[in-house]
Order: C-alpha cells, then sequence, then structure tokens
C-alpha cells in the first residue's frame, strides 16, 4: 500500500484522531481493570475508577472542541435515528458512514453518561466509607448524612451503630446503586461490541483496526 506524505494511505482516508484512539483503548484498559476488580484491590479499583472519569470528562471537551468525526455535531442522533439504523443493520440494508452512525453514535451517548454515573456512584461510596475526596459529604460518621436523607430505608437502627462505627456498613445505599450502574455499563459494553462487530460484517470492513489505525477505506 502506497504512504503519502502526512501518513495518509491510498483509498484511505483519516477518521479518528489521536485523541479518540488513545481515550477508547485507555478507556477499555481502565475500565476493565476498575469492573474486574471490584473490592478486591481496592485501591486499583479506585484509581482505575478515577482515570475512567478523567478520560471521560476529556473526552466531553473533546466532542465540543475536536476533530470533525470526534465532535458531537457529527452524531447528533437520538433513540428514534439509533432504532431506525440497527433495523436497517440487521437486514444488511444500513447505510455506511464514515463517522459514527446512529446506532454507534448514540450508543457513544450511552456509554458516557453511564459511566459517569458509575463514577460518581463509585465516588459516594467510597466516600460513604470515609475515603476519597466525598468523604466529607457522604461519610455517614460525619454530620452530613446525605445517604439517610436520600435513603431513608437504610436509615435503621443498624445506621445507629454504622455512625458510631465510622460507617461500616452506612455505605450500603450508595454501594448497591453503584453495583446497578456498574452493571449497566457492562450490558452496554456487551451491546458496544456486538454492535461494531455487527457494522464490520455488514460493511465488510475492519471497524477495531481503524480505531487502532485511526483510518478507513475511503467512501
Ligand atoms: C475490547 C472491546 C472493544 C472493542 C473491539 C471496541 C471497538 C470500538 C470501535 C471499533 C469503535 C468505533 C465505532 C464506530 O466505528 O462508530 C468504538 C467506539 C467507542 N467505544 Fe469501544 N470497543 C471496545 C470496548 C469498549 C469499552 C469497554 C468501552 C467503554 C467502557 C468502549 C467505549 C467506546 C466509546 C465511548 C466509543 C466512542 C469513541 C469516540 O467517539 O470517542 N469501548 N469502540
Ligand atoms: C466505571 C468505573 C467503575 C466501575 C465499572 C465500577 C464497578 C464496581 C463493581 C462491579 C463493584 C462491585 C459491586 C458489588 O458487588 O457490591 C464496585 C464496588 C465499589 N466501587 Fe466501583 N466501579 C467504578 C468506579 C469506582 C470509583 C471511581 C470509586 C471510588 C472513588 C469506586 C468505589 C467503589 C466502592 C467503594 C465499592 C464497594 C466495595 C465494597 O464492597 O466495599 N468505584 N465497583
Amino acid at each position: 500500500m502506497t504512504e503519502h506524505p502526512g501518513g495518509r494511505a491510498a483509498g484511505q482516508v483519516r477518521v479518528w484522531d489521536i485523541f479518540v484512539r488513545i481515550f477508547h483503548w485507555a478507556l477499555v484498559v481502565a475500565y476493565f481493570i476498575a469492573y474486574l476488580t471490584e473490592d478486591d484491590v481496592m485501591i486499583l479499583h479506585v484509581w482505575a475508577g478515577y482515570i475512567v472519569g478523567g478520560l471521560i470528562v476529556l473526552r466531553i471537551f473533546w466532542g465540543v472542541v475536536g476533530t470533525r468525526h470526534a465532535r458531537f455535531s457529527d452524531f447528533a442522533f437520538g433513540p428514534r435515528a439509533a432504532a431506525r439504523y440497527m433495523l436497517q443493520l440487521v437486514t444488511f440494508r444500513a447505510p455506511r458512514h464514515l463517522g459514527h452512525s446512529p446506532a454507534g453514535g448514540f450508543m457513544v451517548y450511552l456509554l458516557l453518561a453511564s459511566l459517569l454515573v458509575a463514577v460518581a456512584t463509585g465516588l459516594a461510596a467510597y466516600g460513604a466509607e470515609n475515603k476519597g475526596p466525598l468523604a466529607p459529604l457522604f461519610s455517614t460518621g460525619q454530620s452530613v448524612a446525605l445517604p439517610a436523607l436520600i435513603a431513608p430505608a437504610y436509615a435503621d437502627d443498624d445506621d445507629d451503630d454504622d455512625r458510631r462505627n465510622g460507617g461500616e456498613h452506612g455505605d450500603e445505599f450508595w454501594e448497591e446503586v453503584h453495583e446497578v450502574f456498574a452493571n449497566l455499563t457492562i450490558i452496554l459494553v456487551i451491546a458496544h461490541i456486538a454492535g461494531v462487530a455487527l457494522a464490520s460484517l455488514a460493511h465488510w470492513e475492519n471497524l477495531v483496526r481503524s480505531m487502532i489505525t485511526g483510518r478507513k477505506r475511503a467512501p
């Protein structure tokens, strides 16, 4: 394959910039570390979670100021457009998109949103254990007992003991919410990978490779 000046191969166009590619694969690694470590190696779990959070904040910024196909305006698709595209995809009638397709683009929003909530609730659960930056706000051992206000069901007799014990079990509410969102993210990730496989087949192109090289076949 002929390489043109600027690293562009013949018949290929640059689609994903270097930021999007590094963001993606760093996210994959940090996400799986966070998901698989759970509470076995808490410090690893928490730091992987912080990295996920940081990456997402940067990606949102890049979605506004980034290169053409990285910008949210390039894939401003809602659930209807996504559903319509999925229908076309499974019947092998879907048009090819150089950037994100309507289904792929909508999935990006779902992933970013649920990952952000997973990180936020993780921070709250950690805070409830009197650790991390949100400890002053969420610690059940402190005067501001936010979980007790939001989740009165957990403000039972046990909680009094928990407060005296520095909130050992008062973190349960945020832990449960965190678990729900962590599990939602894994469902979305599985759907995301299945979608990538299906779109790769439908258009007979290696989308995983283009997320590595940044290039796709010219339209
Ligand atoms: C190892 C399995 C994975 C593979 C093979 C994979 C592959 C891909 C591919 C090919 C794209 C581009 C889709 C397109 O052409 O429209 C993409 C985008 C994306 N993937 Fe994955 N992915 C994987 C895992 C994950 C995980 C675990 C997450 C999140 C935790 C994730 C989040 C995203 C996001 C947010 C985008 C949008 C990229 C952007 O526009 O910045 N992926 N992925
Ligand atoms: C996307 C990022 C994250 C994912 C996918 C994730 C996933 C999980 C999962 C699957 C669990 C086990 C739930 C259970 O069975 O009880 C868990 C627990 C927990 N996570 Fe995360 N987490 C993430 C980020 C964070 C962050 C950023 C923090 C804190 C700063 C955090 C703090 C915690 C805490 C405190 C627990 C409870 C551990 C215990 O049992 O004591 N997580 N997380």
